[in-house]
């Protein structure tokens, strides 16, 4: 171990113990710990600061093709995370460093040198945005706003943009940016508190408190010339009520359909999907790992609009370490979660 301080240092892990059926439970996870080896020649360990936790996990957990293999059970569930290099055997990677990458749900992750290339592990900058927004708006949930709006929304100026989990991690950026190119920018998210705070901090035109019900007169009272964009988080009826609204040549994200995530009977489809017929439009789906070589350009950009404050981000920072992930993975399911959420594993 180049770093004599981690000697006899415990590994604290969480690993998938068996696929759930509807939300996950304790009872599939499994908390495990082990002696921390050292990084070994052109490796790299890393302590992991916080965590990025994301709907996306509950895919992962499911057996079956996708975008991504599963995570396998017994395995460290896999994580996005922030974390300072602790020993390291690669010129690329001082001790002291801040990186992120696919980190695990781990208190240390180590990293050989043959998959240091595969693990996505790069420097990150404390000048352009904090921990956690390298976690949020400068990270994975950031890329997906930037690509999914402006590469599959194309939207232009003067447009309606409807963006669904307008709180959330994703929707905070897409509003933002849509404002920011010109557009008009309305909100779907759930509760009083989260459509305030888009509206007043954001900088959105409006925003329809879902949970309130109503989602179809809002839309008319607040998109009177239709939908031009939507970029579609949440999928289910809210989508479904949306397509009724959209103008002729709209283009509909689908970013994600967290509303039937756990699903335990068949995933519900659009019903108005004819909407698309009548009104010559698209709906495209999109992955963010497909825009990988193109990160530079949007981390400057968005680092941009935070520095000159046109941008500004949440993140809901919760403590407890990785032990605390089973509990504090579901906030994302009931909507507990106010801005991106993050765990926080430990300190510097
Ligand atoms: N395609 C890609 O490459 C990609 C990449 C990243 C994320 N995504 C997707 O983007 C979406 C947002 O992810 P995020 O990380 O930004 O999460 P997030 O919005 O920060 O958190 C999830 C939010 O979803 C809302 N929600 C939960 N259940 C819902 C339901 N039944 N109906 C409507 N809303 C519900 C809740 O907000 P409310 O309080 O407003 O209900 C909750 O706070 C997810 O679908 C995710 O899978 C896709």
């Amino acid at each position: 171990m180049s770093n004599p301080s981690l000697a006899n240092t415990l590994n604290h892990q969480v690993r998938l113990a068996s696929r759930p059926v509807g939300l996950p439970t304790d009872a599939n996870w499994q908390l495990t710990q082990e002696t921390l080896a050292p990084p070994g020649p052109g490796g790299v360990l890393v302590k992991t600061l916080a965590l990025s936790l994301d709907p996306a996990m509950r895919g992962w957990m499911n057996e079956g093709k996708s975008y991504i293999p599963p995570v396998g059970i017994g395995e460290v569930m896999r994580a996005g995370g922030v974390g300072v290099v602790v020993a390291s055997d690669s010129p690329a990677f001082e001790i002291g460093s801040h990186v992120a990458g696919g980190l695990g749900v781990q208190a240390y992750c180590h990293i050989p040198a043959e998959q240091l290339r595969k693990s996505g592990l790069s420097r990150i900058d404390l000048r352009l945005g904090t921990l956690t927004q390298w976690l949020n708006v400068l990270g994975m949930p950031g890329m997906t706003a930037y690509f999914g709006l402006l590469q599959v929304g194309h939207p232009q100026p003067g447009q309606t943009v409807v963006v669904s989990g307008a709180a959330g991690a994703v929707g905070q950026t897409v509003g933002q940016l849509a404002r920011i190119k010109g557009c008009r920018v309305v909100g779907i998210a759930g509760g009083q508190a989260k459509c305030d705070w888009v509206v007043k901090e954001l900088g959105f035109d409006a925003c329809i408190d879902y949970k309130a019900g109503q989602v179809k007169e809002g839309l008319r009272e607040l998109c009177p010339k239709g939908v031009d964009v939507y970029f579609d988080n949440v999928g289910g009826d809210i989508l479904d009520t949306v397509l009724t609204r959209i103008t002729r040549g709209a283009r509909i994200v689908i970013c994600g359909a967290i509303s039937q995530y756990n699903a335990t009977s068949a995933v519900q489809g659009p019903k108005n999907y004819l909407s698309l017929l009548v009104n010559r439009a698209r709906m495209e789906g999109m992955v963010v790992f497909d825009y990988a070589d193109r990160y530079p350009q949007a981390i400057a950009e968005l680092a941009g609009y935070l520095k000159d404050g046109r941008m500004i981000s949440r993140e809901d920072v919760v403590a407890g370490g990785v032990q605390a992930f089973p509990a504090t993975l579901l906030k994302l399911f009931s909507g507990e979660n106010f801005g991106k959420l993050v765990l926080k594993v430990a300190d510097e």
